[in-house]
């Protein structure tokens, strides 16, 4: 299987899909490009993401900077809490990922505390990969790429697009009519300083995401009729796997009604995008593996050359981010729940005295009433309050504590946030590992990619180059493009090279222009899938390639 990698990575780079980056300098471990095709696939994918996750359910897309100042970080946990193990060689100094030397030995390498690690490593005398020297002990790597805002304000790269969604909460939640549940979306690069990745585009420094919070009121059940009722293949922390369906799995309380409803939409998202669902499963973490910020947590892993990768995370935040942004920022990240009937409820509450706060403070007394106004009461004595950064002692006869009945109409409640993140790097890599096969007849390799994700739609081929047939492709090129498809025009070497280079790269639809165009002004089109032709009027012809691009056209359906 490790054959299949090594295709792919060859078709990658010699076709422009993606390769490592700078390589006029030896190349960078960790970085990588898109090419022409990568870049288009890349954009093709995202945006059947935004139709299946942002659009369809009425989601929120925003764009933050990749740059945040330290107290995001120190506030979200990252500062103290964003770390991997790591051995160093004694030997050689090269630095490894613990959880990859010891992955063939322990079931879940991320659970184990330093001791277990050095112990796995110890008892299987794990070694050296590079030169077998003796490995040193078990270090903690901190993986955020750190960086200068302006002179001397340290900064961060953010090393999930999440934060920029939790720090502008109470805008969103306004702009949002002050409603939940709120989903809010972004895609965009993320930065990890891995300690020394070697698994191509699938471990890298920087990398795509697209992700999704959904705030939600943890009081408010779940409406299971959205959950699609689909077979789940699940492993549980406990390691009992099962295939279940959707709505059965949150019935039973194995996973919340959220986490069931993404399950479902992912299963088809994937099948969409042409992953194979026997090669797909949902495993959840154990507890000492879950994010210092989850709950719970589900990984959506896909079998691939090798072995079960990680591509999404589902996460049960709580209201662990809203809570600590409250908490650094001082900002109010409260919602609002209105409560079925207003409840009458007895409280108390500070009566500033202004006869006596006025003389006292002057100018100031007014904003001191209101911030004794705001404040808890606590019975009897001097009252400390806080106005502009300044303390005052506010005596006792400057106020009264007053007991009163109030209709409440509601209260104010941190949101539990449920979080899909889709790692877009892993996700490409994964389709085109499934959608790759050689034809049993002429081992050309061919990329079943959907046709609406395909980088190139369609290939314009004259059968000669000459007697104007070029001259003709060339035109019906021109209708192609001037629809808005993505096309190109390929004459050299024989039809059957052009078709397989064109079916390298997953482009679904080829265009041969022969001698009959001339006559009647049709043209073959070629499906890579089913490698049969129909011919088609010139007349009629971007609107059939965008049907069958969309799928509301059959193949079959095209006249032969
Ligand atoms: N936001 C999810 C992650 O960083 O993996």
């Amino acid at each position: 299987m490790k054959d299949l990698r090594a295709k792919i990575n060859d078709i990658a780079k010699r076709r422009g899909i993606f390769w490592n980056s700078y390589e006029i300098y030896g190349g960078v471990a960790g970085f990588y490009d898109y090419g022409p095709i990568g870049s288009l696939l890349k954009k093709n994918l995202l945006d059947m993401w935004l139709e299946d996750f942002v659009y369809r359910d009425g989601l929120h897309l925003i764009d933050s900077p990749v740059i945040g100042p330290e107290v995001v970080y120190r506030a979200s946990g990252h500062l103290e809490k964003f770390t991997d193990y790591m051995v160093r060689c004694k030997s050689c100094g090269h630095a490894f990922r613990v959880d990859e030397l010891i992955s063939p030995y322990v079931e879940v390498p991320d659970a184990l505390s330093p001791e277990d690690i050095e112990k796995v490593i110890r008892e299987n005398n794990i070694r050296c990969p590079d030169c077998n020297g003796v490995l040193g002990n078990v270090e903690e790597f901190h993986l955020m790429f750190s960086t200068r805002i302006g002179l001397d304000k340290q900064g961060f790269l953010r090393p999930e697009t999440a934060q920029g969604i939790f720090v502008n909460f109470p805008i969103l939640y306004r702009i949002n009519r002050e409603k939940l549940p709120m989903g809010i979306a972004q895609i965009g690069r993320a930065y990890r300083n891995e300690i020394s990745p070697r698994q191509g585009i699938l471990r890298q420094r920087e990398f795509n995401m697209a992700e999704i919070e959904l705030f939600v009121d943890p009081q408010e059940d779940f409406n299971a009729d959205l959950i699609e009722d689909i077979p789940l293949p699940l492993l549980t922390m406990d390691g009992v796997e099962m295939k279940i369906s959707a709505r059965e799995a949150y019935e039973k309380g194995i996973v919340n009604g959220y986490m069931a409803y993404y399950m479902a939409r992912i299963m088809r998202f994937l099948e969409k995008i042409g992953i194979d669902l026997s090669r797909v499963r949902f495993r959840q973490h154990h507890r000492e593996e879950l994010a210092h910020y989850s709950q719970d947590t589900w990984d959506c892993e896909i079998l691939i050359s090798l072995g079960w990768m990680e591509v999404i995370g589902i996460a049960y935040r709580g209201a662990y981010d809203l809570e600590h942004h409250m908490g650094h920022s001082g900002v109010d990240m409260r919602a609002f729940r209105k409560f079925k009937e207003p409840r009458r409820v007895r409280r108390k509450r500070i009566v500033p005295h202004m006869e006596i706060l006025g003389p006292m403070y002057k100018v100031q007394a007014m904003k001191i009433a209101k911030a004794m106004e705001e404040m808890e009461p606590v019975e009897g004595g001097t009252l400390k309050v806080e106005v502009d950064g300044k303390s005052y002692d506010i005596p006792e006869d400057a106020y009264e504590i007053v007991e009163e009945e109030i209709l409440l109409s509601g209260e104010r409640f941190i949101p539990h946030v449920v979080e899909p993140s889709f790692g877009i790097d892993r996700l490409i890599y994964a389709m085109l590992e499934h959608t790759y096969y050689e034809r049993p007849e002429s081992g050309y390799k061919v990329m079943r990619i959907n046709p609406r994700i395909a980088p190139i739609k369609v290939g314009v081929f004259p059968l000669m180059v000459k007697d104007g047939l070029d001259i003709r492709a060339r035109e019906i090129l021109r209708i192609i493009r001037d629809a808005g498809i993505n096309g190109y025009y390929d004459e050299s070497g024989s039809i059957g090279r052009r078709y397989a280079r064109a079916d390298e790269i997953g482009v679904p639809f080829c265009i041969t222009v022969d001698y009959q165009t001339l006559q009647d002004n049709t043209v073959t089109i070629r499906d890579r899938d089913s490698m049969e032709q129909r011919r088609v009027s010139v007349d009629s012809l971007a609107e059939v390639v965008k049907d069958l691009i969309d799928g509301r056209l059959p193949f079959t359906s095209l006249g032969k």
